[in-house]
């Protein structure tokens, strides 16, 4: 493979979980010499010059990964707009591949694996693009993207991330089939106790002080 364009997906931009996969991937091809670049979607979609960047930079490449979050089952609006651009564009994307990380806030990486990567298999398949496999990645926000925090600073968080961001560069060289592939960041012992009832306790706090500050009632029982 020659040419790797990264995209990525989240309205985040640069301070997000999808970029700092994004800039960890970008250095691994960069040393393995793959030519690499990576556009933030949400910057491509709003004008004619734009668009037109982004799918001449789609014709180059021998392969596209799409990094993004998960919302509610689905992608965020961006990423959509981009899959509408692409389907209307009818470019020949027979041989280039098609590979999406998805991440997602809870430690669930199946509710990606499950609901949002049929939709992305669809898309490649109704625009042509052949799968590259994909990355379902739970407990996302624990790689601290949001701060502007990159992998190597969030120690072991980042490991099995970084290892399968390394098999994708791998199989990226030998052009071999990288596979659908579930990974959780969430620690083990956040899912037992005592952590699991703390950690449940400060969430149930913390969005009932959000939704309170939004005007609702969190403690309502209307059909007692
Ligand atoms: C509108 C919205 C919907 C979301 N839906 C889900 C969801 O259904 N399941 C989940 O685990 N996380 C959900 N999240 C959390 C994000 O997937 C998570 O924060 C992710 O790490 C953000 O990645 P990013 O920094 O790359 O944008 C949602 C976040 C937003 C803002």
């Amino acid at each position: 493979m020659n040419n790797v364009l990264l995209l990525n997906g989240s309205p985040r931009g640069k301070k997000s979980t999808s970029a700092s996969l994004g800039n960890y991937l970008l250095g691994l091809l960069k040393e393995a010499n793959v030519e690499s670049k990576m556009l933030e979607t949400r910057n491509q979609i709003n004008t004619e010059e734009k668009i037109t960047e982004m799918l001449e930079a789609i014709k180059v490449a021998d392969f596209v990964i799409l990094f993004t979050p998960l919302y509610d089952d689905c992608q965020p609006y961006n990423v959509v707009k981009v899959q509408e651009i692409i389907f209307k564009q009818k470019m020949n994307l027979e041989n280039k591949f098609f590979l999406p990380i998805i991440n997602s806030g809870f430690g669930e990486p199946e509710q990606i694996s499950e609901g949002t990567i049929p939709i992305y298999k669809r898309f490649a398949s109704q625009v042509g693009f052949k799968w590259g496999g994909s990355l379902a990645i739970g407990g996302g926000e624990m790689l601290q993207g949001r701060y502007g925090k990159q992998l190597h600073e969030v120690g072991n968080m980042a490991k099995n991330a970084i290892v399968e961001l390394e098999k994708i560069v791998g199989s990226i060289k030998s052009e071999e089939e990288y596979p659908d592939t579930e990974k959780i960041l969430i620690p083990g012992y956040f899912y037992k106790w005592p952590m699991k009832n703390l950690v449940t306790y400060i969430n149930t706090r913390s969005w009932k002080k959000e939704a309170e500050k939004k005007g609702e009632k969190v403690d309502a029982r209307p059909f007692l």
